[in-house]
């Protein structure tokens, strides 16, 4: 995988954008994947600026977002559903019916997840997907000891992912105790993928995805089986890499490309 290690916060925001226009300059209808939480909001952001200023247009891109709480009242601010309404599709100028968030109020979620893979296939696969990553390792809702097969479903989420979203809540028990999200199977059948992290709290979670052996413990070590993952992170999330020097080296010295 490519390890990118920038300066700022704003700086991981600003490559990360860079990539996603390129895929849709590429490809109009390109099929974005969809991430929530705080670390994709410095590259939503960049993509709004970029929109606003007339430089690109994504109203023509398809989009499916990784995640969803079960249970949560539609009008919640906190559904994911509000969410990607809000900090995605509104600023970046998408069609909201070419956007989709799993179903978490659905009473047959069997159907309903067999629902969103298929979604997703006929729309012709995701192009370039979008992850943070959570403190346990977690890629979408993918708690430690998920499947690297798994596929979209429903899960439990683990305390420490509760303790760690209850800030978006009045109070940990209004966080919701389980959640649809695309499996780890599902999540590395996009053609491309782009983990972004920042801050000392992921820095323990990152060396593992990266430099760890592959394990369920650690999800997002499953981007090692991945063809073309990019991870880029800020300092001091990259601050426990031990090959951090090595990843600065490479990214000055990348071979001509073909
Ligand atoms: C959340 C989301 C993940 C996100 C992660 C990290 O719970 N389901 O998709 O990547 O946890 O969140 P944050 O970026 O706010 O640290």
């Amino acid at each position: 995988m490519e390890v990118l290690i920038l300066p700022t916060p704003e700086e991981v925001g600003r490559v990360a954008a860079d990539r996603i226009t390129s895929v849709v300059r590429a490809k109009p209808g390109a099929v974005l994947g969809l991430a929530t939480g705080s670390s994709p909001q410095a590259i939503y952001a960049e993509l709004a600026r970029r929109v606003r200023d007339g430089s690109l247009d994504l109203a023509l891109t398809r989009a499916f977002a990784l995640d969803e709480y079960v249970g949560l009242p539609v009008d919640h601010p906190q559904s994911y559903a509000a969410v990607i309404a809000r900090d995605v599709v509104g600023p970046l100028g998408m069609d909201p019916q070419r956007v989709r968030v799993p179903d978490g109020l659905s009473e047959d979620v069997e159907r309903t997840t067999a629902e969103y893979e298929l979604a997703i296939a006929r729309a012709g696969g995701i192009d370039i997907q979008l992850l943070g990553i959570g403190a346990n390792g977690h890629i979408g809702f993918n708690e430690p000891t998920s499947s690297l097969a798994s596929r979209t479903r429903i899960k439990t989420l683990a305390p420490q992912t509760r303790a760690d979203n209850a800030r978006f809540f009045a109070s940990l028990d209004e966080v919701p105790m389980h959640c649809i999200t695309q499996g780890l199977g599902t999540i590395l059948d996009a053609r491309e993928l782009l983990l972004v992290a920042q801050g000392e709290g992921k820095a323990d979670a990152v060396a593992h995805a990266v430099e760890g052996p592959v394990s369920s413990m650690w999800p997002a070590s499953a981007l090692q089986l991945h063809p073309h993952a990019t991870v880029i992170l800020d300092e001091p999330a990259a601050s426990r890499l031990a090959l951090a020097d090595y990843y600065r080296y490479t990214a000055a010295h990348k071979p001509p490309a073909s």
